[in-house]
């Protein structure tokens, strides 16, 4: 079973008078430095981005003080959300070398473990001139995690600790994760290898990819025996998010609890016989390619961004299908507002 850890006594002291600096003003970027900084933890709550992209002006409206490359070494707590694969690049190239200029020693968090197991960085923030290096990866995309805070909830994270360079590294992972709102759903402890590992297993399996392709493979089906895209892309597509509401508040009893007889039985009967024993069997494997390391080693080689351009125009009927769809269920239900 896993460990749930709560807030304890004296964890916020860690956080007193410290300055934090949050790379990066994307997805979850934003949230952070936003709940940080609501959080009022801090002495002062900071943004660096990349000039001229579009999180710089982003980040100044949003009232942060947008600091440039030459105060990367000013500050004596980073966090990482950048991009997994650029976190070496800046953390090792910008960073690391204006902390050495400046003799600060900086604490490092991040919000998913990947670029510290898969890449020299995880070897390099064993040492001087880093501190205390933790995880607190929400299991949330970035908007839930600051919509959650601005209404007194939280979302559910996997806290850990990669260095352990004051003693007090738990300490702060747990701070942090009390700051950002985290606490109020759950922090769960984990090993950033662990994090790593049910991360990729979990978006690949079943929330982006097993999900994308049950939901593709069932439409072509219904397409290809004459029926029309339309009730393909509502059956197959649309319903899905009604259905992954009730299984988030009740669970997978309570989802079928909630749905008519027929639904329940075909569920019981046909579910098994589309995910079957060789579906299991993949999985199997696909988490072997992740534990050994060969999935990690496959990405280095790609340019992903540009297999996902040219998959785009190969599969367009999905795609069109549901731009209609979603376009006039928007546009009825502005209406009627
Ligand atoms: N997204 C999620 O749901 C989620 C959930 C849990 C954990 N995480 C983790 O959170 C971290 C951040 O992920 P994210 O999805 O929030 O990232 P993201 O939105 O893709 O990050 C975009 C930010 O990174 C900047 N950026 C991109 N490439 C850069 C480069 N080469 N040099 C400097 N800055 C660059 C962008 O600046 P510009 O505007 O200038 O391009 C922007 O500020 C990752 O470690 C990720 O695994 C994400």
């Amino acid at each position: 079973m896993g460990t749930w850890l709560e807030p304890q006594d004296g964890d916020l002291d860690v956080l007193e008078g410290k300055q934090a600096l949050v790379l990066g003003y994307g997805n979850q970027g934003r949230a952070f430095a936003l709940n940080l900084r609501d959080s009022g933890l801090f002495e002062n709550v900071r943004v660096w981005v990349r000039p001229g992209g579009p999180s710089y002006s982003r980040a100044e409206s949003d009232g942060f003080e947008v600091v440039d490359e030459t105060d990367l070494g000013t500050s004596d707590l980073l966090l990482c959300l950048l991009p997994d694969a650029v976190h070496e690049e800046v953390l090792g190239r910008l960073v690391e070398p204006r902390l050495r200029a400046s003799g600060r020693r900086a604490g490092l968090c991040v919000a998913h473990g990947f670029s510290l197991v898969s890449s020299s960085l995880g070897e390099r923030v064993r040492r001087a001139p880093w501190g205390d290096v933790v995880l607190v990866a929400p299991v949330a995309p970035g908007e839930e995690v600051r919509s959650a805070f601005l209404e007194g909830r939280g979302v559910p994270a996997y806290v850990g600790v990669w260095r352990d360079e004051s003693g007090e590294a738990l300490r702060l992972a747990r701070a942090l994760g009390h700051a950002l709102g985290f606490s109020r759903a759950g922090m769960l402890k984990a090993s950033i290898r662990d994090e790593v590992v049910v991360d990729l297993f979990g978006e690949q399996a079943v929330v982006c990819g097993g999900v994308e392709w049950l939901v593709r493979r069932a439409f072509d089906t219904l397409v290809q025996a004459g029926y029309s895209p339309e009730m393909a892309f509502l059956e197959c597509v649309h319903q899905l998010k009604y259905l992954a509401e009730l299984v988030h508040r009740n669970g997978l009893e309570g989802m079928r609890d909630r749905v008519s007889e027929v639904a329940y039985y075909g569920a019981l009967t046909r579910g098994p016989r589309v995910i079957d024993s060789q579906v299991a069997r993949t999985m199997a494997e696909i988490l072997d390619e992740i534990e050994s390391g060969a999935f990690q080693k496959e990405l280095q080689s790609i340019e992903v961004r540009e297999l996902s351009t040219r998959r785009e125009g190969e599969d367009g009927l999905i795609e069109r299908t549901g731009r209609e769809v979603r376009e006039r269920i928007f546009r009825g239900n502005r209406h009627h507002v």
